[in-house]
């Protein structure tokens, strides 16, 4: 054989064995910040949303902003996955016309999805709010901001993928509620996290078929959005965002031994400056796998103007001895099984 020829036949060959390393790593990397997406090829619509595990299959809810939606309806999208990483769209899980009369335009935000074992039902929260209606002084007035309304819906369905139907709105143990988080504990004790405009930071504790707001956990007097709990080695760690609208600003975290308290101060997840990193926290995820526990920082990059547009910056936190770090965004991989996050380019 020719020298030149073998040299080809040997790269070839070489090429060849690379393949399923190579594609295994694309298939398990999360690229922060960058288009992401799901098995039909379209970017993920799920902002401000949620995760949970039922069984081997993990569900993400959020917000459905793709382009040409039906102006009358609101919708929540539902993504399956066996690994975190690959999606698949299930549809629109929630397509809600307005709950309330007394409501002028309205949206929601930030839905968020816990299935209970014990109803078998799967219960949505979300935020909802808009204008509403008032009577001053015997003539009938809508609210200029689309923020008044402040309460919570609630939208049950049989399956994981809906459709949901939203059953009620209220404003939990009678707070004002805009943007809600949600928490499962390690015994499947779930809870709502929620922002209190007058008084701050809520964690609060659902009844039993979590369709009520039961019982409040801790009131952390700061204003924060985008709120975020996990249990990690024993102690809680809650991220939020401080309140700038779309724009991103730096988050911070406390700890505390029980959801009760006492929180520690709030520190930054990231430096100050890169705020974030431009994102805003929606969750954590914790994967335990065979060899590590991971916990995911989820975060959205809204692009108001092209929501549908907006990205996502999930990271592995550095995470323990009540110390909590958001590494810069780059590309990593997971895997499911160990539970071990491996950034590309350490
Ligand atoms: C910040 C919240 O976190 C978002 O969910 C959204 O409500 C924007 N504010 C709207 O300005």
């Amino acid at each position: 054989m020719k020298k030149q020829v073998k040299s080809v036949l040997l790269f070839v060959l070489y090429m060849v064995s690379c393949y399923p390393a190579a594609a295994q790593n694309k298939a398990n990397t999360i690229r922060p910040t960058e288009v992401w997406p799901d098995k039909q090829g379209n970017h993920i619509q799920a902002h401000g949303g949620g995760i949970i595990k039922v069984k081997n299959q993990y569900y993400w809810y959020g917000e459905q902003r793709r382009k040409g939606l039906d102006t009358n309806y609101r919708y929540v999208s539902c993504y399956a996955s066996k690994d975190l990483v690959n999606w698949v769209f299930k549809g629109d899980a929630l397509k809600a016309t307005k709950p309330d009369s007394a409501l002028g335009s309205w949206l929601i935000e930030r839905p968020k999805v816990f299935y209970n074992t014990k109803t078998k039902k799967y219960v949505m929260y979300m935020h909802v709010d808009g204008q509403v209606r008032t009577l001053e002084n015997g003539v009938l007035k809508m609210s200029k901001s689309a923020y008044v309304y402040a309460r919570v819906g609630v939208a049950v369905s049989n399956s994981a993928t809906g459709p949901f139907k939203i059953i009620k709105t209220f404003r939990p143990l009678g707070h004002e509620s805009r943007d809600i988080g949600q928490f499962i504990d390690d015994d499947g004790s779930a809870y709502l996290v929620f922002e209190d405009r007058p008084y701050g930071f809520r964690i609060a504790k659902l009844s039993a078929d979590y369709l009520e707001v039961e019982k409040e956990m801790s009131l952390i007097p700061k204003h924060m959005e985008g709120g975020a709990i996990v249990h990690y080695n024993g102690l809680y760690y809650a991220i939020g965002s401080a309140l700038t609208g779309w724009d991103p600003n730096p988050n911070k975290y406390a700890t505390a031994k029980s959801l009760s308290g006492p929180w520690s101060d709030f520190k930054d997840i990231a430096p100050p400056e890169t705020k974030t990193y431009g994102s805003q926290s929606t969750m954590m995820i914790k994967v335990i796998g065979s060899k590590a526990t991971t916990v995911i920082f989820m975060g959205d990059i809204w692009k108001p103007k092209t929501q549908w547009d907006s990205r996502y910056l999930w990271m592995p936190l550095e995470i323990g001895d009540g110390k909590l770090t958001l590494p810069k965004p780059q590309p990593w991989t997971l895997n499911i099984k160990t539970g071990e996050a491996k950034l590309i380019n350490p």
